[in-house]
């Protein structure tokens, strides 16, 4: 990335909920919407990121959310829930990566990293010895992303939204 765009890694503020829900959506459509829109998708993604619901999130002391920044625009975030299990993982002292959304323009350049890393770090920092993740089958560059960066494949869950059940891959990393 040219120095001038480098990228800014800092936690939410309640200024940050609207541009966090509007990536949030291009991001949803462009990943899960790929045979076009149907109504489960357009309910699915005017709920999850309505901005009242992203000032909420930010808000909850149980969930960290982080942005990433490029000249003064949101360019991804992520979302840790601490202290989340799953019927998968046995360690009591696990949270889930719920979200890690990186706009298309700024894919491939080390920003998804960044936000992992800085995740990984506060789920750390505040008890968490595992971090996990579910990624949806159809989400070919996200299965292989978090191999790269050390998580192993503990599952394949479904998950079910609006109705739908779409099968997952879960996948963890022990921290420290
Ligand atoms: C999956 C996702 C989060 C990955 O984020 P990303 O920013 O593209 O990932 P990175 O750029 O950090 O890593 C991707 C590649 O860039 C490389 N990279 C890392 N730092 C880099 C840098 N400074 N310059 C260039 N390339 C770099 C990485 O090594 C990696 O290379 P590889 O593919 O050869 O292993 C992103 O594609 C995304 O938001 N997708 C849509 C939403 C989604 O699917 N989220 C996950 C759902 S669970």
């Amino acid at each position: 990335m040219p120095e001038a765009q480098q990228v800014a890694i800092r936690d939410a503020t309640a200024q940050d909920a609207l541009c966090i829900a509007v990536l949030g959506m291009q991001v949803f459509l462009d990943t899960y919407a790929t045979d076009g829109v149907r109504d489960s998708i357009a309910r699915e993604v005017l709920y999850a990121f309505s901005p009242d619901n992203m000032s909420k999130i930010i808000a909850s002391s149980d969930t960290l959310v982080i942005v990433a920044e490029v000249r003064d625009h949101l360019v991804g975030f992520a979302q840790v829930a601490m202290s989340t299990g799953h019927d998968l993982i046995s360690d009591p002292n696990a949270s889930e990566l719920q979200r890690l959304y990186v706009q298309e323009n700024f894919t491939g350049k080390g920003v998804g990293y960044r936000l992992l890393e800085e995740a990984e770090k506060y789920a750390y920092l505040h008890g968490a010895s595992l971090l996990w993740a579910t990624v949806w089958i159809g989400n070919d560059r996200a299965l292989k992303f978090y191999p790269r960066q050390g998580y192993e494949h503990l599952g394949s869950p479904s998950y079910t939204f609006q109705n739908e059940t779409h099968e997952n891959h879960l996948f963890g990393k022990i921290l420290g």
